[in-house]
């Protein structure tokens, strides 16, 4: 059976916010080089369509990692399947997240990423469910606070599909 997408946040919605959060960044970066640093996959959308909005000059590097543990809970211990291409010694590293949840797997990523001596390093997601937080994390830049509800689109899966909606939806009947 297909599933049923109710829609959560349209896609103007979507695009009107993330070109107030580019023009913020774009702000607060002035005279610098923002190196977007994206985990695959699901950040990869709103990676793209944040970096087409920043004013001033970017660079990208993609990573990919998984969290040990069980489906349905990430124990938050990370390991890099993919790593950066480039060091972050000296850059201005801003990471794009989609989503934070319980924040295990984001709170050991940065740890990570401040292990590598980045000039600075600041967060950027497209969506947060506060009330789901068990590790803190210090959040820059949220697009959108959103309910405990399991969401899908603009980048974000259900086993792997739906990340090419355009727009953030939650699975009705699964
Ligand atoms: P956590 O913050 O370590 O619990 O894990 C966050 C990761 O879980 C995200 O990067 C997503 O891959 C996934 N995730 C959490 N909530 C959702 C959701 O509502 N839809 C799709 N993926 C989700
Ligand atoms: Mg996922």
């Amino acid at each position: 059976m297909e599933n049923d997408i109710r829609i959560l946040i349209t896609e103007e919605e979507v695009e009107e916010k993330i070109r107030q959060v580019a023009a913020r960044v774009s702000a607060d970066y002035r005279g610098r080089t923002v190196h977007l640093v994206s985990v695959l996959k699901g950040s990869v959308f709103f990676a793209c369509e944040l970096a087409k909005r920043i004013t001033g000059p970017v660079t990208m590097d993609f990573m990919s990692v998984t969290s040990y543990g069980d489906d349905t809970k990430s124990s938050g211990v990370v390991r890099i399947v993919k790593d950066l291409d480039d060091p972050l010694e000296g850059k201005d590293v801003l990471l794009v997240e989609d989503i934070i949840d319980s924040g295990r797997t984001l709170h050991y990523l940065m740890d990570i990423l401040k292990g590598r001596k980045p000039e600075s390093l600041k967060l950027i997601t497209l969506l947060d469910k506060p009330d789901r937080r068990v590790k803190p994390v210090r959040v820059d830049y949220t697009c959108f606070e959103i309910p405990d509800e399991f969401v899908v689109g603009y980048g974000l899966d259900h086993a792997q599909r739906y990340r090419n909606l355009p727009f953030i939806g939650v699975v009705e009947h699964v």
